[in-house]
């Protein structure tokens, strides 16, 4: 028996106006079709979890229609979307057919701001194989919510009449709210979707909740039961999962709480679904930790994808073969798969060629091929002399500029030619060496250069 009770009035004062008349309007015209709509999912539970006085700024709703009468009405979703574009004609509207879902987005609009919202038909999910992609039939508002991962996002209120702001909690999840603890619904749910396993996770470290100790045994079981290396061995692992799981390490690598949970993760056993070798040894956690460092002194504005040279780290832990297989299934980038396969090559070049160098400017030169994010694999994964060098350039050395520049040359009568680069560049040599300090010696060594 759900338990209810009237939640509209405080999800009125809390919702941002704009968004409210949005729900509202969906209300409408789901209502006027005989249908209910349901607000479900991370939505609902962080409406509850906010402190009373706070307006919560949603950016991503789940909605879900039911209650129908007709074949016909198994689109449902999609027409509401549709409706609700005629009302708001800036939005996005995208449909994935197969899953009766609609996506309405806005993108930077004045008013609502960036938001998405997907609208789902009510429906259950049935599953052929274990980690395969579900099936799709129109069914009821608890079936769809049973389907779901955990019981705190299993949670719906009605925003239709009657009884509209009705608070739907068929399993307890107003209960593991209260008592912050992350639990499934039902024994299958991390052997029909790994994905969950990385979400208890993430909603455990970022809420600061538990996993409650029946769900670990789940997941603990799930993992040792061998489901996984069947569908990483497989030649076609399914795209949809391993794009959400990607989407998932993504998250939990990009967050700041990113290291309690990868200590989790590895607590779990969690990342051998990954690779059944790949484990997080104490080396592999200081190198993931000493590239976070780096990465965080050298590039603060992040322009490079720092969860993204996290997962490189881990994943660089395992043989060559094994690093391009688990980099291709998971879709990386295309440069951080090249990244992954060149890196045997490119630490044993970097690391045989550099106790052969002696002065600053045959560390440049050397070191200048590379990009940003393969030094720092290179650096971390060193022993302390070379990390020392690739630091050295990262911080300072490769910052060091000729001190002339194309105007200067132009300015002392030289034209604008092939051979400009070939006297910066020498020029940038003689400043690395400390051959020249001031602008003076620059002119002077620019003009025995050219003798
Ligand atoms: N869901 C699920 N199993 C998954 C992914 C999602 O059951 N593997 C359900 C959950 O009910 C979840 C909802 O789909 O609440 C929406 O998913 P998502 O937007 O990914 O998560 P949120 O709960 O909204 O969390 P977040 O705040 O991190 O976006």
């Amino acid at each position: 028996i759900p338990l209810i009770s009237c939640l509209l009035p405080s999800f009125q004062e809390r919702l941002y106006s704009p968004i409210w008349n949005l729900l509202q309007n969906a209300a409408k015209e789901a209502q006027q079709r005989g249908w209910h709509l349901y607000l479900v999912g991370g939505a609902v539970r962080d409406l509850l979890l906010a402190p009373g006085n706070q307006t919560l700024l949603l950016q991503d709703i789940d909605l879900v229609v039911d209650g129908f009468h007709r074949a016909a009405d198994v689109g449902a979703g999609v027409e509401l979307a549709s409706k609700l574009r005629e009302i708001y004609p800036q939005v996005r509207l995208s449909v994935h057919g197969e899953f009766q879902t609609a996506a309405l987005i806005w993108h930077k609009d004045p008013e609502l701001g960036s938001l998405m919202i997907d609208i789902a038909t009510a429906r259950t999910e049935f599953y052929p194989y274990p980690a395969a992609n579900p099936q799709v039939e129109a069914s009821s508002i608890r079936q769809d919510l049973y389907r779901r991962d955990f019981t705190i996002n299993a949670l719906a209120v009605r925003l239709t009449s009657p009884k509209e702001g009705e608070l739907l909690d068929f399993f307890g999840g107003v209960e593991d709210l209260r008592s912050h603890q992350i639990k499934v619904l039902h024994a299958n749910s991390f052997i029909e979707d790994p994905t969950r396993i990385y979400r208890a996770v993430r909603f455990a470290v970022r809420l600061g909740f538990k996993i409650e100790p029946l769900t670990e045994e789940y997941i603990r079981y799930a993992i040792e039961s061998g489901v996984y290396e069947k569908l990483r061995l497989e030649n076609h692992p399914a795209p949809a999962l391993t794009t959400r799981l990607r989407a998932e390490l993504n998250y939990i690598l990009e967050a700041s709480y990113w290291k309690p949970a990868l200590q989790l993760l590895s607590h779990l056993g969690a990342l051998r679904p990954l690779h059944s070798q790949l484990v997080l040894t104490g080396e592999l956690w200081w190198e993931i930790r000493c590239v976070s460092r780096w990465l965080r002194y050298l590039d603060p504005d992040h322009h490079v994808s720092h969860w993204l040279i996290r997962l490189e780290i881990l994943i660089a832990s395992l043989k060559t073969e094994e690093r391009i297989k688990i980099a291709s299934n998971l879709q990386l980038p295309k440069d951080s798969i090249e990244r992954l396969e060149n890196l045997d090559s490119m630490e044993k070049t970097i690391k045989s060629a550099l106790p052969n160098c002696q002065k600053v400017s045959e560390f440049v030169l050397l070191l200048r091929q590379y990009k940003i994010q393969i030094l720092i694999i290179v650096g971390v994964r060193s022993d302390k002399s070379i990390r020392h060098i690739i630091w050295q350039y990262l911080t300072q050395w490769s910052k060091t500029q000729a001190l002339l520049n194309g105007n200067d040359l132009k300015a002392m009568g030289y034209k604008p030619s092939p051979k400009f680069k070939e006297i910066l560049d020498q020029l940038l040599i003689a400043t690395l060496d400390q051959k020249i300090e001031t602008k003076q010696e620059a002119v002077d060594f620019v003009k025995t250069i050219d003798n």
